[in-house]
């Protein structure tokens, strides 16, 4: 049944070329309010993602104590909330706030929207455990999740997954305790909480990807945070879907961790330039442009399908508009994410008319070259209801999407730029 949530989406005209500022990046979004939140003193943020996420993390903080909002966060000591924390939709906020609040004197209770709710906590337990700390999720390792209230000491971990949020719980909780500590895992997550530590001074890359956390104090400091990727990524895949189509994206994330969709981009056929200009506390930011030229299947396997973890649905999209196969494994994390990706990816592709199968680990797309007008179901997640929005650039006529205000938790005025993008008004999308 159709929820009233719609959005139609006509595909464009023509060939379309433009440059646009896309909004903050998400993962950087939480992770300077948190870091700010734990810092003594006053932060100054600029550039912040606009979603309903990253306000769930400045609303998480505040209740902490800590004064906070998008433009500055006065860090200090944290009180204890007095309920349950509301997370919302973001896994990001409630995995990184577990290892922020594990090492606090109080016990922090954090709780999520219906989708939150069954996604998993358990991978938290050992590693945090492994440093003294509390971790308590309900039985099926699902929220509510409630810690703090233990001493810390360093510990060594190795964990099974190539997690960034993992790896920020621990190394967030890893700060607060007695002596350094270090974590090891499989490599393809994005490393943006190791490089502002290692810039602090607060710990160190060691071979691989091992990572020491060395305990002190967070400076209060400057962030100005650069455009996300994953939200940049919509409109790379648009122009590539396009023989001739040219996005150019200044001022992105260019951490290694959030390049795997442009390595992705590249192999299926696209012309894809990147260029390193600046940096935050040591974590690249560049230009990034992209045109199309006629798209090849290709396979997506390892730490590449690691490090295209949120783009993964965008690369089912192209391999519908590719010649050949596409081949998604590696992925099965898919499954867990803010709904099961492998199905609704599958799901959106077959509703436009498209071939493709899920598998244990991922998916498989036979390109057609084209897909169909129809309706997409975004299942309440933001990067399927905006895939679906760019599944239509190359349709035979409008998608529609059904769910589509999904696309608010990361970028709420995501169909207005595409239309806009397709148009080829050049606009400043800064949040
Ligand atoms: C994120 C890490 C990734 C990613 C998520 C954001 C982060 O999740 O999918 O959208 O900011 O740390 P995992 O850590 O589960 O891989």
């Amino acid at each position: 049944m159709p929820s009233g949530d719609l959005r139609v989406v006509t595909p464009p005209d023509g060939v379309f070329a433009t440059g646009v500022r896309v909004p903050g990046d998400k993962s950087l979004s939480h992770r300077a309010i948190i870091l700010a939140a734990m810092a003594e003193g006053e932060s100054r943020v600029s550039g912040l993602a606009p979603g309903a996420d990253v306000a769930t993390s400045l609303r998480a903080v505040r209740r902490f104590g800590v004064e906070a909002s998008r433009h500055r966060v006065n860090g200090g000591p944290w009180q204890q909330p007095d309920g349950p924390i509301d997370c919302g939709n973001s896994g990001t906020t409630i995995r990184l706030l577990t290892g922020a609040a594990a090492g606090r004197p109080f016990s922090t209770t954090l709780i999520g929207d219906e989708s939150l709710m069954q996604r998993p906590m358990d991978r938290l337990v050992a590693p945090l455990a492994a440093l003294g700390a509390r971790v308590e999720t309900n039985d099926g390792g699902l929220p509510p999740v409630t810690t703090g209230g233990g001493d810390l000491r360093g510990a060594s971990v190795t964990i099974a997954l190539s997690s960034a949020q993992v790896r920020s719980a621990f190394q967030l909780a890893a700060l607060q305790a007695e002596g350094s500590s270090t974590i090891d895992g499989p490599p393809g997550f994005r490393d943006h909480t190791e490089r502002w530590l290692e810039s602090f001074g607060l710990g160190e890359k060691l071979e691989g990807a091992a990572f020491r956390v060395e305990p002190g104090p967070i400076p209060a400091t400057e962030y100005d945070i650069p455009s996300d990727p994953s939200s940049a990524a919509y409109l790379w895949a648009s122009a590539a879907i396009v023989e001739g189509a040219h996005v150019v994206t200044p001022e992105v994330s260019l951490n290694p961790g959030r390049l795997g969709f442009l390595s992705i981009l590249e192999q299926m056929g696209a012309d894809v330039h990147g260029e390193v200009t600046g940096d935050i506390h040591g974590d690249p930011t560049g230009v990034v442009s992209v045109a199309g030229r006629g798209l090849r299947g290709v396979e997506v396997k390892g730490s590449t399908a690691a490090a295209a973890i949120d783009e993964l649905p965008l690369v089912g999209v192209l391999g519908a508009y590719a010649e050949g196969v596409t081949v998604v494994g590696d992925a099965a994390e898919l499954r867990v994410k803010e709904s099961d990706r492998i199905g609704t990816t599958v799901a959106m592709i077959q509703g436009l008319g498209g071939a493709a199968e899920p598998t244990e680990d991922g998916f498989t797309v036979i390109g057609t070259g084209f897909l169909e007008a129809g309706t997409v179901f975004a299942a309440g997640d933001h990067r399927i209801a905006m895939a679906a929005g760019v599944a239509a650039t190359g349709a035979t006529g409008p998608v529609t999407i059904d769910g589509a205000s999904a696309a608010a938790v990361s970028w709420p005025t995501f169909y207005d730029t595409l239309e806009a993008v397709w148009s080829s008004q050049s606009m400043d999308q800064e949040g």
